[in-house]
């Protein structure tokens, strides 16, 4: 069939033009994980793999900008990961600079807004201005919000918003009354964001790892056995067109959601 993409285990895939553009997720959450493992295959070191996961980080922050998707929240350092080889930390660590700096003009150009959730204060002096000189310089972009996670974990997060939260009722900025799901969100990173739709994860690896346990409650979950730095805006719609197959029940009946109109979206 002419234009028909084959994957690389020659599956069909899914094209842009396919997707119903009416019903894409306002936030895509991913656990970017393989880069290790792809460069192993390949014979070379692990920050080979995570040099390569670079272009897949372009290549799906283009897709999503292009689509109009707001919210694309990317897990590229978790508060476990400090516990790896002092090498492997410190190249990642250089390689965030790197491509931060590298990529600032492509974000200017895809209109997208860069913002970190996780503990900012953890980061090497070099990391952290970078990344301030960048959420600077975008932060009037009216595309894309690119969500990095960097040095997070969502206990991390839950415990660091529950002290704020002890705190503002001891000084009696807030009643423990007044204390609802609502307000709790507003202590979190990701305060005024809307919960992912979608959460995919690559790697064929079946866990959260940490990652958003309070926003993905109602989150459909994608995983892939792509490694990361193989996977590409194909891989995307590939994951999008599965979300728009799902049924959102959030706890009703079947029939209840068939009457409906646009709870499912
Ligand atoms: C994900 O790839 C990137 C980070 C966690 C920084 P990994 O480095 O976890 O790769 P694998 O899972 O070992 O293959
Ligand atoms: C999760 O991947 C963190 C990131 C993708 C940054 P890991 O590779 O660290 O997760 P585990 O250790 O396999 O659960
Ligand atoms: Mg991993």
């Amino acid at each position: 069939m002419p234009g028909l993409r084959l994957d690389n285990n020659g599956t069909a895939m899914i094209a842009k033009d396919q997707l119903d553009k009416e019903r894409l997720p306002r936030h895509v959450a991913i656990i970017m994980d393989g880069n290790g493992r792809w460069a192993k295959k390949k014979g070379n070191p692990r920050i080979f793999g995570h040099k390569n996961g670079v272009t897949a980080v372009r290549d799906t922050v283009e897709a999503a900008a292009e689509l109009g998707i707001e919210y694309l929240t990317l897990y590229a350092f978790s508060t476990e990961n400090w516990n790896r080889p002092r090498t492997e930390v410190d190249a990642l660590m250089a390689l965030l600079v790197a491509t931060i700096t590298k990529e600032t003009k492509t974000l200017m150009d895809n209109k997208v807004r860069l913002k970190v959730i996780g503990d900012i204060d953890s980061l090497p002096d070099t990391v952290a201005q970078n990344l301030q000189a960048t959420l600077n310089k975008t932060k009037d972009n009216k595309g894309l919000t690119l969500v990095l996670a960097l040095s997070y974990s969502s206990r991390w997060e839950i415990v660091s918003a529950v002290k704020q939260l002890a705190e503002d009722v001891k000084q009696g900025r807030i009643d423990s009354e007044d204390i609802d799901a609502k307000v709790f969100e507003s202590y979190l990173n990701t305060a005024d964001m809307p919960d992912p739709e979608l959460l995919i994860r690559t790697s064929g690896e079946y866990r959260i790892s940490n990652y958003l346990l309070w926003q993905i409650a109602y989150s459909e979950l994608y995983f892939t056995s792509t490694l990361w730095p193989d996977f590409r805006r194909e891989h995307f719609y590939e994951a999008l067109a599965d979300y728009q197959n799902r049924e959102r029940r959030f706890g009703k009946t079947s029939e209840q959601i068939a009457t409906e109109p646009n709870e499912n979206s």
